[in-house]
């Protein structure tokens, strides 16, 4: 079937934010576009706000005044929403709301001829239930694009029950051709991005809410350590903590109150106040004129180790014993130590696997236990964060800040929770991430590439997961699981699934 040809004309209902985004999408790949808002004046303004922002970037030699004035030319603003009769695709960009949009797709359907295709760009609405009662719910799909659409390249090609396959995979490959990356995705609730992120908050969210670290901290490992963009707590601020809020709440209500989803009460609390971040001048951090950003929990210097004594298998974190050689830290590997970790006299050193250094001093009856949370890249990461058991002196904490110290990496040594920040937050993601591939609703790819083109993940969780060992994320949620009691650390029956049968989620590591 193809993409939609160049020649077809695409209709776009709804001139705000997305629907503006979207029309200059179409209009940039060749198409004519009729734009139609219900608002008076409100298409025209559209245009005119694209516009604006096409002059800027012909200002900055991204397009040529050329390029800029034929997208222009395409753009034809509608005053009734009759006049979007000759499209092929309608995209829908409207309020918000089921009964709203259910009545523009009805008139659509009167209106366009039997082949025009038919989508939506909500956000958490069921194409199935959008689909409902229209005469060709066949011909509706979900087309949702990230804001930006014009700059965010994920586009979630969703299926209702009843959406036709063929008209799935034109929308699929028109998108392509408008230089998109689409995925595709049943219609569940949150598709694919707002639900694989929730972890990405909630796990944030829990640690501060315990005192595991404070906002600063905890979006520093998240950005130097895990190679995040920007921290859970500034993107919250970002995006505004009420939008961020009823996004979670609307997810865990769709999921009839599973746990995994459960909002938090540290959130809903700064939205009650009315801190709601950028925008009020207050969310997590202060945005007022001449307000200080808080800096990140960062140890004091200590003295480098002369030598150190490594287990056999330290797995993903095995490059730190290389960096450890090259700063002149001698190397004694001793394979016969069955607690897989770095030694530094009676102090061990090792990754977190979901339980708490306490736990583990206590079981292993080692009471120096210290903890390192996950990083993407142990070599290039710049900081690392640290834990120690209750049982564990100040003297042996200070060996392992000064092993890392030595290793050019600066220490944020935080508290004794279950699975620190990165690593907990990671395997939640991947949880999340395996389910939705687990119940259908997507494949792996399809996760990973919506992670990295929806949100900028550094990395795919899968592929991450895979790089991590399926057996340390499961062990790692598993430990969570009991550590917590809560139902919320489950683990996705596919991911134990691929643990018993020893595979990945592809066939090498990405
Ligand atoms: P917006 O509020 O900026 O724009 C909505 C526009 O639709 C307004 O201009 C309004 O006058 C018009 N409108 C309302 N009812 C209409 C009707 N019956 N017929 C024609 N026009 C009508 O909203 P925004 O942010 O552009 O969102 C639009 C849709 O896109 C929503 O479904 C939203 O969930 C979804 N979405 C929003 C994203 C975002 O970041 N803002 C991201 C992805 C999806």
């Amino acid at each position: 079937m193809g993409a939609l040809p160049s020649t077809a004309i695409v209709g776009v209902i709804g001139a705000g934010t997305m629907g503006a985004g979207i029309a200059q999408v179409a209009a940039k790949a060749g198409h004519s576009v009729l734009l139609f808002d219900a608002a008076p004046g409100a298409a025209k303004s559209g245009i005119e706000r694209i516009e604006k922002g096409l002059r800027k970037l012909v200002e900055r030699k991204k397009y040529s005044a050329l390029e800029s004035d034929a997208i222009l030319s395409r753009l034809t603003p509608c005053d009734r929403i009759e006049e979007l009769a000759p499209a092929k695709l309608v995209v829908e960009a409207i309020v918000e709301n089921l009964d709203v949009k259910r009545q523009v797709f009805s008139s659509l359907e009167v209106l366009c001829s039997e082949d025009t295709i038919l989508a939506t760009n909500t956000s958490s609405i069921s194409v199935t239930s959008i689909g409902a009662g229209l005469t060709r719910p066949e011909n509706l799909v979900g087309m949702h694009f990230f804001n930006p659409a014009p700059v965010m390249k994920l586009v979630e090609v969703i299926s209702g029950i009843a959406t036709a396959p063929e008209v799935a995979v034109q929308v699929f490959d028109t998108a392509l051709e408008w230089g998109k990356k689409p995925v595709h995705a049943r219609s569940t609730p949150g598709f694919i991005v707002n639900r694989v992120a929730r972890p990405f908050y909630a796990e944030s969210l829990r640690v501060l809410q315990e005192g595991g670290a404070n906002a600063p901290t905890i979006d520093a490992i998240a950005r130097e350590c895990g190679g995040f963009r920007m921290g859970p707590f500034e993107l919250m601020d970002l995006i505004g903590n009420d939008v961020n809020f009823a996004v979670t709440q609307s997810v865990f209500n769709a999921y009839f109150q599973d746990s995994r989803f459960k909002p938090s009460l540290v959130q809903q609390e700064l939205v009650e106040a009315g801190y709601l971040g950028r925008k009020s001048g207050r969310g997590f951090y202060q945005y007022a004129q001449g307000a200080e950003s808080p800096l990140p929990a960062t140890a004091k210097p200590q003295a480098k180790p002369r030598q150190v004594i490594v287990s056999d298998a330290l797995g993903v974190a095995e490059s730190l014993v290389e960096q450890a050689n090259l700063c002149g830290i001698a190397i004694d590997r001793n394979k016969s130590i069955t607690r897989p970790g770095i030694y530094i006299d009676d102090v061990c050193i090792a990754l977190s696997d979901g339980r708490t250094a306490t736990q583990i001093s206590a079981e292993d009856n080692f009471p120096n236990v210290v903890l390192f949370d996950l990083c993407l890249d142990f070599t290039q990461s710049r900081r690392i964060a640290l834990t120690r058991s209750d049982q564990c002196s100040e003297a042996g904490l200070q060996k392992a800040i000064g092993f890392f110290q030595a290793l050019d990496k600066q220490v944020s040594v935080i508290d004794d929770l279950p699975g620190m920040v990165l690593m907990r937050t990671v395997c939640m993601l991947v949880n999340e991430g395996a389910d939705a591939v687990n119940q259908r609703v997507c494949n792996e790819a399809a996760v990973d590439l919506a992670m990295q083109a929806g949100v900028n993940y550094p990395c795919g969780p899968l592929a991450w997961a895979d790089n991590l060992g399926l057996d340390r994320v499961v062990a790692v949620l598993d430990n969570l699981a009991a550590g917590y009691g809560e139902d919320r650390y489950r683990v996705s029956p596919l991911l134990r699934r691929k643990v018993y049968a020893g595979t990945h989620f592809y066939d090498r590591n990405v």
